[in-house]
């Protein structure tokens, strides 16, 4: 682990992935008593910034902030405003640590930097810390995007490996600091129950869904060149699946995870570019809430893409023939991410009707854990009713237990040199394998590929439960099913 004298430099701190997240999870961390009282952290960014102007900007999405708290925390900030290119900024930074390495007697300099930068000034940076700032023990943590395609991603990688080991690498994928996520290992190889059944001979369909209440606005700029295939499935959606389906690792160890992952990542099969739904959003129906093309930052003709899903399959012994359907969109009804396993139906015999089991992990909001399950309607009935197993992390564990945020859990893993909740290089590189002939598809001019457009707030493109249902996910009868119960008077 980084001791008590450690240097945190936060590099992009005037932008808003620092002001949203990286700082208020470093101020999470020490408020939590996980970040040590006598670190020092440094922002570093372009913009001309007064400290104090600087600190305000941070603390504003600081969470169970007590102003005593506060005042100790933004005491060991600091801030640089210096150009990315040039060495003056990086000599600064420098002699900050070496002063403060050498007023607490550090022989062996422990330095944390975390890289919230645009891909522009992504490699330049990386290079002048290398030359001006790399000394003692590094841990670089990297903001995705990690390239654009395969051959960027791969580019990048060319760019980084003379500077920077993969040890020294800790590349985010927020995803994987969730609870839930974090939970997936523990659910499926710590219960007989679940790992006995976690095959094609028991499982009918998997589906991953994530779904957003808000759509682009403010950042279609940005979104506009990346959709929603690049922003959230090829990274956070992948990730779960392959927790999800990967075989069991000899431990928990991070390496005999990531062997896993990536060995299931290569099982995929190529993704199918005939079977997709593709969709973008139009306004609101009650046209209170912008379409995707209202937005002046997006080209006026764009073809970007806000909803997708597409289906999967892996070719391994484990999974063959299980259709797997990842499945995301911007500016729908709700804001929801989860899993939903369909079990294969019981032999129908001595029932009439029976329906299927299906297990629900929800990543987020209110993480919950719930196995439908078939009972007999208590009484006096013969009949069977579909009602569920349910762990519902609120009603269950106390409200006093801290949770930590994504970016908390994982900048702590990073403190501690736990890298099992990072992206290995061979782990990326396999993603963008997978998804860059598909990006190619839906973004080559030449492809004209259908958009089908859905009103923001609603439930996405009209073909969804078509779709659905083609990849053997069955909807619970229409009233057989209701969640969540009203509870007893
Ligand atoms: C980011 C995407 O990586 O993940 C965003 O760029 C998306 O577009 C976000 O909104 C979702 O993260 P979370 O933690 O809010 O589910």
């Amino acid at each position: 682990s980084f001791g008590d004298y450690t240097t945190i430099v936060v590099f992009g701190a005037s932008g808003d992935l620092a002001k949203k997240k990286t700082f208020p999870a470093l101020f999470g961390l020490f408020r939590e008593g996980h970040l040590p009282k006598t670190i020092q952290i440094i922002g570093y960014a372009r913009s001309k910034l007064e400290d104090d102007d600087f600190k305000d900007r941070i603390s504003k999405n600081f969470k169970g902030a007590t102003e005593e708290t506060k005042k100790e925390f933004l005491s060991l900030v600091s801030y640089i405003s210096d150009p990315y290119d040039t060495d003056e900024g990086y000599i600064k930074l420098r002699k900050a640590c070496e002063s403060y390495e050498e007023k607490h007697g550090v022989k062996n300099p422990h330095r944390l930097f975390y890289l919230a930068l645009p891909p522009s000034v992504f490699t330049v940076v990386c290079k002048q810390l290398k030359k001006e700032v790399y000394a003692g023990e590094t841990r670089i943590i990297v903001e995705k995007p990690f390239g654009h395609d395969l051959e960027s991603a791969r580019a990048l990688q060319r760019d980084l490996a003379p500077l920077f080991t993969e040890e020294e690498l800790y590349r985010i994928d927020h995803y994987l600091g969730k609870e839930m996520v974090k939970n997936l290992l523990v659910l499926r190889f710590g219960n007989t129950m679940f790992s006995g059944i976690w095959n094609k001979s028991n499982i009918a369909s998997i589906q991953i869904s994530f779904k957003e209440a808000f759509g682009t606005e403010g950042r279609g700029g940005y979104f506009d060149s990346i959709g929603i295939v690049r922003d959230v499935m090829q990274n956070h959606l992948l990730q779960v699946l392959t927790l999800l389906t990967m075989d069991r690792p000899v431990s928990f160890d991070p390496e005999a995870v990531r062997d896993e992952k990536v060995k299931i990542l290569k099982a995929i099969e190529p993704i199918d570019t005939e079977d997709l739904l593709l969709g973008q959003y139009t306004k609101s129906e009650d046209g209170t809430k912008p379409g995707y093309l209202d937005d002046d930052t997006v080209k006026p003709d764009s073809k970007c893409v806000t909803y997708a899903a597409l289906g999967l399959s892996i070719s391994n012994e484990r999974w063959d023939g299980v259709p797997i359907v990842l499945r995301a969109g911007k500016a729908l009804d709700e804001s929801k991410v989860e899993i939903r396993i369909q079990f294969k139906p019981v032999a129908k015999g001595m029932f009439k009707e029976i329906q299927r089991n299906e297990l629900v992990i929800r990543i987020q909001p209110n993480e919950a854990i719930y196995l439908k399950i078939n009972s007999k309607i208590p009484g006096i009935s013969t009949e069977t009713s579909l009602t569920e197993l349910d762990l519902t992390y609120s009603t269950r564990y106390s409200k006093d237990f801290w949770i930590p945020e994504a970016y908390e859990a994982l900048i702590r893993d990073c403190y501690l040199g736990n890298h099992s909740n990072f992206v290995r290089d061979d782990e990326l590189d396999e993603s963008w394998k997978l998804f860059t002939p598909l990006l190619k598809h839906i973004e080559s001019s030449e492809n004209d590929i259908p958009l089908v457009k859905y009103a923001y707030g609603s439930k996405g493109p009209d073909h969804l439960r078509k779709y659905l249902e083609k990849h053997n996910y069955v909807f619970d009868e229409p009233g057989s099913y209701q969640w969540p119960l009203t509870s007893p008077s």
